[in-house]
């Protein structure tokens, strides 16, 4: 007969923290949100960790470049999806880590008989306002120039006109050469005033553009996840079927860690996988798995297989229906109690630390902010990240408001059949993603902000420093409906829900 075990599945919602002692020294810019990504033993210093512990799902519709670079200059991370050829995975990697701060590569350029109005054109589409003239008008050739909305004005000035009759001639603009340091590039734009600052080659052919709005950026991003050798950090997401080759190209393209991509990874197929890749690269792989949601599963990639981490999470991701179709999953505050209960046993009997990552399923703030303080050492978000500007995705404008496409990877519009199939049978014969839209909310950092700002400001109620000891410091209540309806408004009429203005 089927064991039953005897606790119900629960989920985030249903938890709340009870404040602990807050001492003089528990304000938000004491908290440290630094966590570990790859496993490591006693005292010693773990292989790589994130300053702040976010990191993207592996999907399509999430992780493209743009985002991963976005996530690394705010000390997350971004796992580059897998469900593409293996070249085109290996050559976003390459771009991230190749993606030199400061220097951008110019996607907004136009020819000297261009006409004013397709300079408006371009700035409507792009969004950028200064815009290299080059001979041809494409991104690497001979600079002429340089064209800003400051040059003319879009009502008054001929839009016929010609931008070489408008811009400012390459004879008068400050430009840095070849080799350049970023550190010159901006003493350049500091001593001559400027916003903007091209670097041409010895042929006078436009390499990269140098903005002062980034290097400000850069200052106000103290917590950017830099490698060795000063390149944004990226993770990269892997299957269990082309892992032989998949796994060799993208270390070459650069990838930090790697985190195979599965619905369900309890399996000899992804212990097999780990064992082979540490096999054949040893400690410089970092190589999490998953996903699992009993402490068993958790201790079987953990030890078995060796992984340095581990995710959680079965059938609670927004634009999943696995629990549905195949009757599999658990209650994501459940199933991650469970697992955090195995990695700290483990870590007593062995002296092995395994990080464990939550994954899918946060709905809000709060729930992120309960599933750390339940263990988690960092959490994964699909939707989160998608509802992003940064994501990979177009914007849709629906009855008057702004959307992104989100669908699962076990959809049928993404087709990744290596994510499910237990074996190489490349039909998706049912799905388990659903095909929807989220509303934009911003930027990645803008949403980032405000969570962090949140959680760091909880760790203080709690009287902890750092998410370690927000963990051990953290005490939960389960609550009743009664007090959920209770944790809303009462009594009150609110502007926002319920009062339509007619403007
Ligand atoms: P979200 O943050 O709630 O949107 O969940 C994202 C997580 O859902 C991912 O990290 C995956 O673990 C999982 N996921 C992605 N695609 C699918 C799918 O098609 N079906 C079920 N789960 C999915």
């Amino acid at each position: 007969m089927a064991k039953i075990i005897p606790d119900v599945s629960r989920t985030f919602s249903e938890y709340l923290l009870l404040p602990g002692l807050t001492k003089r020294d528990n304000i938000p810019s004491n908290v440290s949100l630094q966590a570990p990504l790859a496993a490591y033993a006693g005292a010693e210093a773990p292989r790589l960790c994130i300053n702040n512990p976010f990191v993207t799902a592996s999907m399509q519709a999430v992780s493209g470049v743009e985002m991963a670079i976005s996530l690394a200059r705010q000390g997350c991370l971004a796992f580059i999806y897998c469900s593409q050829p293996i070249d085109r995975q290996a050559s976003m990697i390459s771009r991230v880590k190749t993606h030199k701060a400061g220097f951008v590569e110019s996607d907004s350029n136009l020819k000297p008989e261009d006409s004013l109005a397709d300079a408006v054109a371009l700035t409507r589409r792009s969004g950028h306002s200064t815009m290299p003239v080059t001979h041809d008008g494409s991104k690497n050739g001979k600079f002429l120039g340089i064209i800003t909305d400051k040059d003319f004005w879009e009502f008054e000035d001929d839009l016929q006109a010609r931008v070489s009759e408008f811009m400012t001639p390459k004879e008068s603009v400050v430009y840095g050469d070849s080799g350049v340091s970023l550190h010159e590039a901006n003493s350049l734009l500091r001593k001559h005033k400027k916003e903007c600052l091209p670097v041409l080659d010895q042929d006078g052919c436009l390499q990269a553009l140098v903005f002062k709005k980034d290097y400000i950026d850069h200052r106000r991003n103290p917590y950017e996840l830099l490698d060795s050798k000063k390149r944004l950090v990226v993770g990269a997401g892997i299957n269990t079927h082309d892992y032989k080759e998949r796994v060799p190209a993208l270390l070459e393209a650069g990838a930090d860690v790697l985190a195979f991509d599965s619905s369900d990874g309890y399996t000899e197929f992804q212990r097999d996988a780990a064992l082979w890749i540490r096999e054949k690269f040893g400690d410089r792989a970092v190589i999490g798995g998953g996903n699992v949601v009993s402490g068993t599963g958790f201790r079987y990639l953990a030890e078995e297989a060796g992984l340095d981490f581990v995710k959680v999470g079965i059938g609670g991701g927004s634009i999943c229906i696995t629990r549905e179709q195949k009757g599999i999953g658990r209650g994501q505050a459940s199933a991650l109690l469970n697992v955090v209960a195995e990695r700290d046993r483990l870590y007593n009997d062995t002296g092995r630390y395994v990080p464990v990552c939550s994954d899918g399923g946060l709905a809000n703030d709060t729930q992120i902010i309960i599933a750390l303080a339940m263990g988690a050492d960092f959490v994964m978000m699909g939707r989160y990240f998608a509802m992003t500007n940064e994501s990979p995705t177009p914007k849709v404008s629906i009855s008057g408001r702004m959307y992104k496409p989100y669908w699962g990877e076990g959809s049928n519009r993404a087709r990744n059949w290596q994510r499910y199939a237990l074996d190489d049978e490349m039909n998706l014969k049912f799905e388990e993603g659903i095909d929807g839209y989220v509303p934009i909310v911003g930027s990645v950092k803008d949403v980032l902000d405000v969570t962090i700002v949140k959680l760091r400001s909880t760790m203080c109620n709690i009287g902890a420093l750092n998410l370690k000891e927000f963990r051990e410091k953290a005490v939960l209540t389960r609550i009743s409906e009664q007090s959920f309806i209770e944790a809303g408004t009462s009594n009150v009429v609110r502007l926002d829900r319920d009062i339509s203005l007619d403007v």
